[in-house]
């Protein structure tokens, strides 16, 4: 069991380490259940450290087999070893030389961190703290090394051997069956970006010229005969790589960049300098097996690791607390690319649509914590949509705020100064202040401040006058040991639209020159009041441009003024936001008639407005595809905030898009027909965009006709010819029950049989949908024969898609979901903390719930709180749940 204890690690106690070590040389030999560890180390006190402090190098489950010292065995008696810590009192005050031997078994490592087995091959995940599961260390991220990596094996079972660096010497063990191969990494690093591979793996090879004219030699390492499934993420790391250069002036380091995908994967990917090492689903793509979405995933997940050669590798973070200096960084660098590579609205409408469904959750209930932390007990549980999402946002919003051209230069002078450091995030700040000569001491408080603001309007139009005083004002919640919120920094980019639906010019006194010019408001007190002059009549504002802050707006604009907005803004995401805004009024419009027992009002301007969405959609489908999608039953869960009643807000929402379908029968069918895509399969931004409008159109057919939109699902499916038409046609079919649904789920079964890909989406997909019958139908489907616990996407795929996106099945009032949860997460702890912990954070929003359901939640999660020998990582979702 990993951290037994239950310690509190916080911010404030940071210490450099008392010893630096130089360089490390492993060497490592491969074995299923006794892989046998060397690690000579190269050490010296640290100038900064506590003087004749012991050396205490962590471990985890570790055997120790020896110990040297310059060369010389150590006695029992000369250090204390536990499989958790390693601890010498006496070590000379000059550099010295620690050799020690480890046993690790990898095939019993379940937990997939450390160095595990997934299928035949052997891989390392250590971020956080899975190099302690290798060999003792001081496995901290401030702690740098340069690495020289030996690795012998079975040549037979793993013919290939990589590690960081570039490769060495390797050759074969004359007369033992055995190989080797020795790889050097010239770049010190911390110990979490470590990694190694070794397996019988096909591989797809390619080249790349860098900006200085350097030739690296491209590998991506996957199951034989998948290769051809990895040149999408080839041509992905290709563009990466230059766009890096482009856009920051960033270029590759080392002679070779290697990717290997494996299936059994606790997360998305990980950036092990010049190793890469990926979950396959971010990898592997092909017409037939992935969706639109899934060659947009790879894209997104290959910059992404790749982005953090610079900003996570050769800046790295000081400590844990400082995640999202690299993540939340790297965020915000891979949604930049991918707005570059599509289109840039679409982008940041699916972003924050991102943002709202897991971050907004997360910063309103009890999971809630500031974008840096200041105390953990488990970091593994940290690795939230908070410091990921939340922490792009932060950057968003420097960028936003400096410039451009500041933010530029804010960046070149943070790679120029924490080059080969582990930084802060006030190192990184103070480059920005630097650059711009501005104090951003009170945009600091975005990472320290948890919960999510709330910015309110006031306006009023002076016919008189022709002015329109606006006034702003934000205040916070308080969230688990923050009850008292300051007022941040928030960028407020705004637009007033007179009457005919022309863009006002801004004038005003009360307002910096610049920001008239960029319609970039800062409020940054509690209130800020702003009158507009030469206003000829009552505006509408279109607040928060581009979603220019992450924070909530309320209440929402007036139903008018969103039909407005709608028709005129010229800021795409706010013409989305309306929207959906307008949809969320009339879902709730229904929540309220169906609990007044009164008729279901109609919504008539929406559907207009709808219809001329769908109209002209030839402009720009993946918008209008997006527009034209009703807000998702978590996103209604969020807005309504209080008392939620899952049954109630599904049956509003099937009930509007009943409504909505009946209204625009003709107008999809129409849309359906034109979308029609011929011709070859291209994964590009502009066909996928058809794609998800052909798709919106036929759940519409089939919302306002089931038999009509059921045998134009039923033939889709047969005719498609790539899986986004294929799996856009089942779930139509999966909505709609009958044989006609069963039917096609076992023509896909029969169809992908072995192909795990594509086996997660068919559990998922039968996990949500929305009838009483699931929840028995999940656990039916836990005994099937392709079901492994052990196996987290497939895990995911069926458990975590119905407890995160089937809310009424997961919430129903007999708790047949709630326990299947339980059930799960008791049974998976014991062998992936981290898994379960995940999906236990699946009821992260729990207390906002109606009170039926809280007090179904609360004696599970005690029940969960109080098991013996409960992991730290459950455990600490369970006790913060609770609190
Ligand atoms: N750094 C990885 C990324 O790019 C995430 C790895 C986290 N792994 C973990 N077990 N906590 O996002
Ligand atoms: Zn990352």
């Amino acid at each position: 069991m990993r951290h037994p204890a239950n310690v509190a690690v916080r911010l404030v106690d940071y210490r450099a380490p008392d010893f630096l070590i130089d360089a490390v040389a492993l060497d490592v030999s491969l074995d299923r259940s006794a892989t046998r560890v060397v690690s000579k180390l190269s050490i010296r006190r640290n100038p900064r450290g506590v003087p004749g402090a012991p050396l205490a190098l962590d471990g985890d489950e570790l055997t120790l087999i020896g110990v040297r010292l310059d060369g010389r065995a150590l006695g029992p008696q000369e250090y204390t070893a536990t499989p958790d810590a390693l601890t010498l009192t006496a070590v000379p005050d000059a550099a010295f030389t620690l050799e020690i031997e480890t046993r690790v078994d990898p095939a019993a490592n379940t937990q997939l961190s450390g160095l595990y087995r997934s299928g035949s091959a052997y891989c390392t995940q250590c971020e956080a703290e899975g190099f302690r599961r290798i060999t003792y260390f001081l496995d901290r991220p401030d702690v740098l090394s340069v690495y020289t990596t030996r690795i012998e094996a079975e040549k037979s079972e793993a013919p290939v051997l990589l590690a960081n660096g570039n490769p060495g010497e390797s050759g074969d063990l004359p007369g033992t069956g055995r190989h080797y191969a020795i790889w050097h990494d010239p770049f010190p690093k911390p110990s979490y970006l470590f990694a190694l591979v070794g397996g019988d793996l096909g591989v797809l090879r390619d080249n790349f010229t860098t900006m200085s004219g350097r030739e690296i030699a491209l590998a991506i390492y996957v199951e034989h005969g998948k290769e051809e499934r990895a040149a999408y993420a080839m041509d992905a790391l290709k563009r990466s790589m230059r766009w890096d250069e482009e856009k920051f002036g960033r270029e590759y380091d080392l002679d070779v960049f290697n990717i290997v995908a494996v299936s059994d994967f606790n997360m998305g990917a990980m950036e092990n300098k010049g190793l890469n090492i990926f979950n396959d689903k971010y990898v592997l793509a092909s017409p037939q097996t992935a969706t639109d979405a899934d060659y947009a995933g790879v894209e997104g997940v290959i910059a992404h690791e790749y982005f953090h050669n610079w900003t996570g590798n050769r800046i790295t973070c000081r400590d844990w607390f400082q995640l999202c200096l690299k993540e939340g960084l790297t965020v915000f660098r891979d949604q930049e690319f991918s707005a570059d590579m599509r289109s840039r609205a679409v982008e940041r409408i699916s972003d924050v649509r991102g943002l709202r469904l897991a971050q907004f959750p997360e910063d309103a209930g009890p999971l809630a914590h500031p974008v840096r932390p200041d105390i953990y007990h488990e970091i593994n549980n940290f690795y939230t949509p908070t410091v990921y999402e939340k922490g792009a946002e932060i950057v968003r919003m420097l960028r936003t705020l400096i410039g451009d051209e500041d933010f530029r230069r804010g960046m070149d002078l943070y790679f120029e100064r924490f080059d080969g450091a582990a930084a802060t995030v006030e190192d990184f700040l103070s480059c920005f202040a630097d650059a711009t000569g501005r104090d951003l001491s009170h945009f600091a408080l975005w990472y320290s401040q948890a919960g999510t603001p709330i910015v309110s309007i006031e306006g009023a139009y002076d016919p008189d006058a022709k002015s329109f005083a606006l006034t702003l004002r934000q205040a916070t919640k308080p969230t688990p040991g923050q009850p008292e919120k300051k007022p941040v920094v928030i960028p407020v980019a705004l637009a007033l639209f007179g009457e005919n639906g022309e863009k006002l010019d801004l004038a005003s006194p009360d307002a910096r020159a610049d920001e008239l010019a960029r319609g970039l408001f800062e409020l940054s007190e509690s209130a800020r009041r702003i009158v507009f002059e030469n206003v000829p009549s009552r505006p509408v504002v279109s607040l928060l441009r581009g979603f220019s802050a992450p924070v909530r707006l309320e209440p929402a604009p007036e139903r008018a003024d969103l039909e407005r907005l709608l028709a005129c803004d010229d800021d795409p995401f706010n013409r989305w936001q309306a929207a959906q805004s307008l949809a969320l009024r009339a879902i709730f419009a229904r929540v309220e008639a169906a609990r007044a027992d009164s008729p279901a009002p109609q919504a008539q301007g929406y559907v207009a407005a709808l219809r001329t969405l769908l109209a002209g959609a030839d402009a720009d489908p993946a918008f209008a595809a997006q527009a034209l999608s009703l807000p998702s039953e978590i996103d209604l869960a969020r807005e309504s905030g209080k008392d939620v009643d899952p049954d109630a807000l599904f049956s509003a929402r099937m009930g509007l898009r009943a409504e909505i379908g009946r209204a625009l029968l003709p107008d999809a069918e129409a849309a359906y027909g034109r979308f029609f895509e011929s011709g070859p399969y291209r994964p590009d931004a502009e066909g996928a965009g058809r794609r998800a409008l052909r798709g919106v159109a036929l759940d519409l057919i089939a919302a306002g006709d089931p038999q009509k939109g059921g045998a134009l699902a039923q033939r889709q499916f047969a005719a498609a010819g790539n899986m986004t038409d294929r799996l856009s046609a089942l779930s139509t079919l999966a909505l709609l029950g009958g044989d006609a649904r069963e039917d096609a789920f076992d023509a896909f079964f029969r169809q992908f049989a072995g192909d795990h890909l594509v086996l997660d989406k068919w559990f998922a997909l039968q996990a949500t949908i929305p009838e009483p019958s699931t929840t028995e139908r999940v656990i039916r489907l836990m005994s099937h024969p392709d079901f492994a616990m052990t196996n987290p996407n497939r895990v995911r795929a069926l458990i975590g898609a119905f407890a995160n996106a089937n809310l009424t099945r997961f919430h129903a009032l007999d708790a047949s979901g709630y326990d299947l949860l339980t059930r799960v997460v008791l049974e998976l702890d014991p062998k992936n903390p981290q898994l379960a912990a995940r999906l236990l954070s699946s009821l992260r929003a729990w207390r906002t719930l109606e009170p039926r359901r809280r007090a179904l939640i609360e004696p599970r999660l005690r029940h969960i709180a109080a098991q013996e020998g409960l992991s730290a990582d459950t455990r600490d979702i369970a006790t913060r749940a609770l609190a």
